[in-house]
């Protein structure tokens, strides 16, 4: 089903994957490759450490201190009073961390003798902890969201230009980028070390599918070979065939035309760098891409840092909050339920925006605190009983 807001008509659902069966065209690679970036939501996330050391140290000490008063019903009516002047930097009801699906350590061996009390906490360092909370949170598009996202900026994109993605995961929109759009350069920042390196690992393995995909179009001519057989088959020297002509044709998906060298030189085309995205050198992106749902907190940061350092005429793309600068001009908003489940918004850097002030801080998530209240305990009974 597709879905029309103007033009292009929007794809509604995931087209039932069917794996690629056999290489016979360059085209054929880049669907396998494709497919082999998606699903990274669902990946298995990491305890952090009880003797996290840097940046994530405290954020451990204070996530166990928040999540001890979470859990002890005697301090239920503490743990609200403390949440409840914060709730505009709560992504959900309770914080992620200190749920059970949560990255926080568990305390096997009990509480340390000197384990930071949440009453030590100030109410400045608790609510930074809740932005980190939030914005550590991981999602990805589906594959039909990207779709439809490349689809609406490819009229927008020039050929050559460099995208960045500031919170990049495990990569599946900068890879995807590379292949779908006809970028010069992609590149992901991502804070988490374990999700840049798990970003590095898929990198690699992209990279090495698309080697043997086009090992084994060279021996296509005499018949298609089965992908199943082709890590034996490139082990045996199908890789020794010359691979497609560099500059023979190649159909992107969002439409336009590329050669097989889109695919042969894509590993000079992706990086991804571990860092925080608002140390990212951005000032030559033509496209910055961020996935911001999480980043209420984050979004006039983030509009000062973009103002000050990208050039005049880059896109600029978020999701859910919008981007509230007047550096910024808006191109194009697709409300929720269009192009993807939550708002895209599509900004383009105009003007010399220096000196320009920000304006008020826009409240872009707001909870009533009697709902809260009321949805928190709930969430509280619940977890008491499990
Ligand atoms: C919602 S995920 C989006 C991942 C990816 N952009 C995508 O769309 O598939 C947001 C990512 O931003 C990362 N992140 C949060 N704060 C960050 C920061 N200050 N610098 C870099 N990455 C950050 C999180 O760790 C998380 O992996």
């Amino acid at each position: 089903m597709t879905i029309d807001t103007g033009t292009p008509c929007f794809r509604t659902e995931d087209r039932a994957a069917v794996p690629v069966a056999a290489f016979n065209r360059p085209e054929d690679v880049l669907e396998a490759m494709l497919q082999s970036v998606q699903g990274g939501e669902m990946h298995v996330r990491p305890l952090m450490d009880l003797k996290e050391s840097g940046r994530f140290a405290r954020f451990v000490e204070i996530g166990l201190a928040l999540r001890r008063a979470f859990r002890d019903p005697a301090r239920r009516d503490y743990f609200i009073a403390r949440m409840r002047p914060h709730l505009r930097f709560v992504i959900g009801v309770l914080p992620a961390s200190i749920q059970r699906h949560g990255m926080l350590p568990q305390e096997t061996a009990g509480p340390a003798p000197d384990a930071l009390r949440l009453e030590d906490v100030g109410d400045a360092e608790l609510q930074q902890w809740l932005v980190d909370d939030g914005s550590l949170i991981y999602g990805e598009m589906k594959r039909y969201e990207l779709e439809n996202y490349f689809d609406a900026i490819a009229p927008f994109v020039q050929p050559g230009g460099k995208m960045i993605d500031l919170g990049s995961g495990l990569g599946k929109v900068v890879m995807s980028a590379a292949l779908a759009l006809p970028f010069a350069q992609c590149t992901g920042v991502e804070l988490l070390g374990y999700r840049h390196a798990m970003a590095q690992e898929r990198l690699a393995r992209l990279l090495e599918l698309g080697q043997r995909g086009m090992a084994a179009l060279a021996a296509v001519q005499a018949a298609p070979v089965p992908l199943q057989g082709m890590a034996q088959g490139a082990a045996q020297g199908v890789a020794q065939l010359a691979p497609p002509a560099p500059d023979a044709p190649l159909a992107l998906p969002t439409g336009g035309t590329a050669t097989v060298r889109h695919v042969l030189e894509l590993g000079t085309r992706i990086r991804f760098i571990e860092q925080d995205m608002f140390q990212a050198d951005v000032s030559d992106a033509s496209l910055v891409f961020i996935y911001s749902t999480c980043f209420a907190p984050l979004m006039d940061a983030l509009a000062a840092k973009l103002a000050r350092e990208v050039q005049q005429g880059c896109l600029v793309s978020c999701t859910t909050f919008p981007l509230s600068h007047p550096a910024f001009r808006l191109l194009r908003h697709f409300p929720a339920q269009t192009i993807a489940w939550t708002g895209v918004f599509l900004y383009e850097r105009v003007g010399a925006p220096d000196g320009l002030p920000l304006p008020p801080p826009a409240y872009l998530y707001a909870p009533d605190p009697d709902e809260w209240e009321a949805r928190a305990r709930a969430e509280c009974a619940a977890y008491d009983i499990s």
